[in-house]
């Protein structure tokens, strides 16, 4: 329901309520609302509702004008608060509309109201409601108090952490093979059992590690679990470890790891995980090679079952991590590039909301082989500009089969200038031969 009288009454009441029961929680709120609510990353009573929160809560732009017209609605011209002049009666015409499944959304009103609304149970609610720690307002209260203004560059530098509402993709927009999906579901079926684990001793779990070449969704997807189960994404880039902080460094990384504990549970991804290897070979300095021994040894002391944080590493070049870097994780999940069926599959979700004329992407999967799930999103991205110089949003299939070999031709070319001695075929009118053998892509 799309009510907005409706929203802006549930708005007030639960305002109300909350307001007079000090056993709810901050959890209990809809997350909207307790974003209308943060100071400081903190939800105090009594919640007094305005025009202002009320609109931050709802959506609904013009608050008064919507619910004015009511016999038990009024507003303070002074302070802009919203109140109720009969509470009984505001209270009778929410029970006479609520629905079940409306209201299942709102902890604290199926609490207040549970047994008088039929099938709404307060702890299913409450089970459905996103906690509040993963909310933006309560991050950043604990990064700032982490981190002070000075290293906050370094730490942007280094780490972003995202609340899971802020996570676009989710994995439905994701082409899976079978053997990711059964990583996917162990690793949520280990995250909801943790305790269960914990009690039969198994305590090593929960550490991850994506192998497989850039672009074939190894940072999408761990996003995308994050948001599916509604935890902070806390991300590490371990190329942004570098001299440029000296000393500072080490210190940041223990910090990450402490801020993942305070924000558990939680996902810690470390992308670029080769870079860990890279610097233990080579003469890098002291200052990075600490950084790097810091986050080993916090590697090893987080866990899943103990700390609540699931780690996941990833990396594109398998073939530069040592023994000791394989060792602390306890799955390996593969992203290969995807087969034919998979790069159909691929096309039929990115162009999902497209219109396609003739649109055949078995055939367009048959010609993409050795690209990946990023280069078809790129090829669809070319086909859609190209057709906008000619003032077209409909797309033909004809158009997307041009732009998979504009794409060769530009791989070639990108390709060509990688190998010595072969710039001769970078002069103009040279042949690049992207259209003639479009089909064997191999690297
Ligand atoms: N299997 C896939 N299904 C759908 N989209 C994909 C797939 N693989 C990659 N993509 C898309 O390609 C882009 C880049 O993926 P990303 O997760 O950054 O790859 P990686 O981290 O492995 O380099 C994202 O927009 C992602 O959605
Ligand atoms: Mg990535």
């Amino acid at each position: 329901m799309n009510d907005p009288e409706f929203a802006v009454v549930e708005f007030v009441l639960t305002a109300n309520v909350y307001s007079e029961d000090k056993t709810l929680e901050p959890d209990d709120l809809p997350p909207s609302y307790r974003a209308a609510f943060y100071s400081d990353g903190r939800i105090e009573r009594p919640l007094t509702p305005t025009l202002e929160t009320a609109t931050d809560a709802t959506g609904v732009e013009n608050p008064w004008n919507v619910v004015s017209g009511l016999m038990f609605t009024d507003k303070d011209d002074f302070d802009g608060s919203l109140t109720f002049t009969d509470r009984g009666m505001a209270e009778e015409w929410f029970r006479d509309r609520a629905d079940a499944d409306r209201v299942q959304e709102n902890p604290v009103l199926t609490k207040y109201f549970e047994g008088e609304i039929e099938e709404a149970s307060y702890e299913t609610a409450r089970q459905q409601n996103r906690p509040s720690r993963a909310d933006r307002a309560v991050i950043d209260d604990l990064l700032a108090e982490y981190f002070d203004e000075d290293e906050e560059g370094e730490m942007l530098d280094l780490v972003d952490v995202r609340a899971p509402s802020e996570i676009e993709m989710t994995l439905d927009d994701i082409v899976l093979t079978g053997d990711q999906e059964n990583e996917i579901l162990k690793i949520v079926k280990a995250i909801k059992h943790r305790e269960y684990l914990a009690s039969i001793g198994l305590r090593e779990i929960g550490k991850l590690l994506f192998v497989g070449p850039p672009g074939t969704g190894k940072t999408t997807v761990a996003r995308a679990l994050a948001r599916k189960l509604d935890l902070p994404f806390v991300e590490v880039k371990l190329s942004m470890i570098t001299s440029q902080y000296l000393g500072e460094t080490a210190k940041n990384v223990e910090k990450t790891f402490e801020v993942a504990k305070r924000l558990s549970p939680c996902i810690l991804f470390i992308d670029e995980f080769d870079f860990v290897a890279k610097t233990r070979s080579s003469d890098e300095h002291a200052a990075i090679k600490r950084a790097v021994n810091t986050l080993l040894k916090s590697i090893d002391e987080v866990s899943l079952v103990q700390d609540e944080v699931l780690l996941i590493g990833a990396t594109n070049h398998p073939d530069q991590l040592d023994a000791a870097a394989w060792r602390r994780f306890d799955e390996i999940v593969n992203f290969p590039k995807p087969d034919r069926n998979m790069r159909s599959d691929i096309l039929e979700i990115v162009t999902r909301e497209m219109d396609i004329l003739d649109f055949d992407p078995a055939a367009l999967a048959e010609i993409t082989e050795g690209l990946t799930g990023s280069d078809l999103r790129l090829v669809l991205r070319e086909a859609v500009l190209d057709a906008l110089t000619e003032e077209r949003t409909t797309l033909t299939q004809q158009d997307l089969l041009d732009a998979v070999e504009d794409f060769e031709e530009r791989d070639t070319l990108k390709n060509m200038d990688m190998i010595e001695g072969d710039h001769d075929a970078l002069v103009a009118g040279g042949d690049l031969g992207g259209g003639s053998d479009g089909h064997d892509h191999d690297h």
